[in-house]
């Protein structure tokens, strides 16, 4: 029986066949712009198509292949690229084209990220179209708006439960004037970056009332996008082996509905995850992905990546079948956008979070490790684990990058891995523990005002949050605060990728305790670094008599200098060994071996280092330091003082 894909256009009910070409036939014949020779037939997306759709072949084979409909609703996906590309405006295509011929764009040394909430940093949309001026001075390239959709009253995750992804919170504004957000942005050279959160809705989004109903509309059923079970034999089953990710909230990875049945919900109980083992789910969204990206979206942060797959018997994160997913996703992408890149969000253990990182997966990633290990080096003074996951964990695939932060809107994980912490005879564990305690503040010596986040004593997990004020010593007024600040961010800007501020960091915006007294955030600690548009700070960040204009001048030098350095972008990093446990060393090469490097020297510890002559051997004598501006002799080797940093412009020999 011939069955309507999206658009009308006939396919066969079957299953994908072994040959990728007979499929690829059956669906040209279905589509007249992908059929050469058609008067509707386009070149462009023609040649796209015969690229990708092998990919996308494979993808479907592997997830959908054994079900009868996996043509057909490869199909449908296809034939979804193929309308978004029809309706793509034509500015968004242009940028296609420049993308693909520059694909290592968001390598460039003048990439600089910024990240805010709409509400609370601007008031609404509008607002933030004011305060481009601003992002400009910065020097901003892209600005990631935290999620901005409609979502319920009160809780609603920060924006992470999206009842519309169509709808933009009222509150805020209009997709159309998203839309215009967006070309505004881009014309100021910036790009849109919206969170996509894929792996759940929220519990008002249309499926999810459809899908509790029971309703079936035009064929699809509702209850298949959900994972739903009439009582606790398969809930307790799957907990027997998954972790629980937000235990203030509730125990376990599922919550009860009224009518007593049971629905998968990893995060808030009003987060439920969707049911990709459907491909009608794959395509649903996939329709909200490529709406987005025809509003002008060049980025999208694919929301909590780790847990879109479920498998009884398994931890439910990092499937083999995440992987396929986000493949399909982007091999989808590559047909009707092209220009759009994939940010994945995987705050796992190290080797995962790299697993999700390839040209035809996500060419960019957070790197939570180097954010971590950050934190980790100032409270230990001790740079040795930071040293050694530069050494052995920078290392992307070609084609792909960093996102270098020093906070999120998150709280902090330690995520580093136990066996790297045990070679330099660090208990993971303990180590963990006394991290939590060093900053919230419970450490004798602790400089950090930090707040715990999911304190879980059943199970010894905690979690930190916290601004970068709060938590380097800014708020409580130690006299190392500013520095630290500026050397954290020093690190996120001089180790490739894209470098990613939380905006108002760089004005030293403190934590905001109030968040107590509002009932929506009360029990949500994340809430304390997520604080409203500082206007105090700003306005003096002139004045660097103030720790919001000490951080502001510094911060703004070493942007200043990045975008003139062009070794600061890439991502390839040497080693440097400096021989002192506080320093972090590392050297960023040119683009051959043989072009001037720099030589990045942070000293995390309280006192001045020196680091002698001989550790400079291989260079020529006379270095340039970029961010004070001055020649070196490096036969006299290098002084740091306490949390001091140096970008040296050195020459091999
Ligand atoms: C991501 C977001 C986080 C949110 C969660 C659930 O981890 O960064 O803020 O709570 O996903 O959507």
């Amino acid at each position: 029986m011939p069955e309507p894909s999206s658009r009308g256009v006939a396919v066969p009910r079957r299953q994908l066949s072994r040959s990728v070409l007979v499929d690829a036939d059956v669906i040209r014949a279905a589509v007249p712009e992908l059929r050469p020779g058609d008067e509707r037939y386009d070149a462009e997306l023609g040649a796209r198509f015969a690229e990708h759709f092998p990919r996308l072949h494979g993808l479907f084979r592997e997830l959908y292949g054994e079900r009868a409909d996996s043509l057909a609703s490869l199909a449908a996906v296809v034939d979804l690229a193929v309308t978004t590309w029809r309706e793509r405006p034509e500015a968004l295509k242009a940028l296609d084209r420049a993308r693909t011929a520059q694909p290592a764009w968001f390598q460039s040394n003048r990439m600089l990220a910024g990240v805010c909430y709409v509400d609370r940093y601007a008031g609404s949309l509008d607002g933030i179209r004011r305060r481009i001026p601003y992002f400009r001075e910065l020097g901003l390239t892209v600005l990631h708006l935290m999620p901005l959709f409609a979502s319920p009253e009160g809780n609603d995750d920060g924006g992470y439960a999206v009842s519309s992804y169509r709808d933009v919170d009222p509150a805020l504004g209009t997709m159309p004037e998203l839309a215009s957000l967006a070309r505004e942005l881009r014309d100021a050279g910036i790009s849109l970056e919206l969170d996509f959160i894929f792996n759940h809705t929220s519990n008002e989004h249309e499926w999810a009332r459809r899908a509790v109903a029971g309703e079936v509309v035009d064929g699809v059923a509702y209850e298949d996008f959900y994972l739903i079970f009439p009582d606790r034999t398969m809930p307790d089953a799957y907990e027997r082996t998954t972790r629980e990710i937000f235990p203030d909230d509730h125990p376990g990875s599922f919550v009860q509905l009224p009518d007593g049945r049971w629905i998968w919900a990893t995060f808030y109980h009003f987060q439920w995850d969707l049911n990709y083992a459907n491909p009608e789910v794959f395509r649903a969204m996939a329709g909200e992905m490529t709406f987005l990206a025809n509003q002008g979206v060049e980025i999208l942060r694919m929301d909590a990546v780790a847990f879109i797959w479920k498998q009884l018997g398994t931890p439910c994160e990092s499937l083999p079948q995440v992987h396929l997913l986000l493949q399909a996703f982007n091999a989808l992408l590559a047909i009707a956008t092209p220009g759009v890149v994939l940010k994945s969000e995987a705050i796992v253990h190290p080797d995962e979070v790299v697993s999700y990182v390839s040209v035809d997966e996500c060419q960019l990633s957070y790197n939570p490790l180097q954010m971590a290990l950050t934190w980790e080096a100032l409270a230990t003074r001790d740079a040795s684990l930071l040293n050694q996951a530069l050494e052995r964990r920078h290392g992307l695939p070609e084609g792909t990058a960093w996102v270098n932060y020093v906070r999120s809107h998150d709280d902090i994980g330690w995520t580093f891995a136990d066996e790297d912490a045990a070679e330099l005879g660090i208990d993971g564990f303990e180590h963990r523990r006394f991290l939590n305690r060093f900053f919230v503040g419970r450490e004798p010596g602790s400089f950090a005002r930090g707040v715990p986040f999911q304190d879980n004593p059943r199970t010894g997990d905690c979690r930190i949050t916290g601004t970068t004020a709060a938590l380097t010593g800014i708020e409580a007024g130690d006299p190392g605060g500013v520095d630290r600040a500026v050397l954290a961010y020093s690190l996120a800007l001089s180790t490739g990728g894209v470098p990613l501020l939380y905006l108002g960091d760089e004005v030293a915006q403190p934590n905001d305790p109030t968040y107590v007294s509002r009932p929506e955030e009360a029990d949500d600690s994340r809430w304390v670094h997520r604080p409203f548009y500082p206007e105090q700070s700003y306005a003096a960040r002139e004045d660097t008599a103030t720790p919001s204009g000490a951080v502001f001048a510094a911060l703004t030098r070493l942007l200043t200098v990045r975008r003139r350095t062009p070794e600061l972008g890439g991502g390839r990093l040497w080693p440097f060994h400096t021989g002192l446990r506080s320093v972090v060393a590392f050297q960023r090469p040119g683009w051959t071996d043989d072009l001037p490097r720099v030589v990045v020297l942070a000293n995390v510890g309280d006192d001045a280092v020196h680091v002698p002559a001989e550790r400079f051997a291989g260079f020529d004598r006379v270095a340039h330091e970029l961010v004070g501006g001055v020649d070196l002799d490096l036969r006299g080797g290098v002084s740091l003082p306490a949390h001091g940093i140096v970008w040296l412009h050195a020459t091999p020999r």
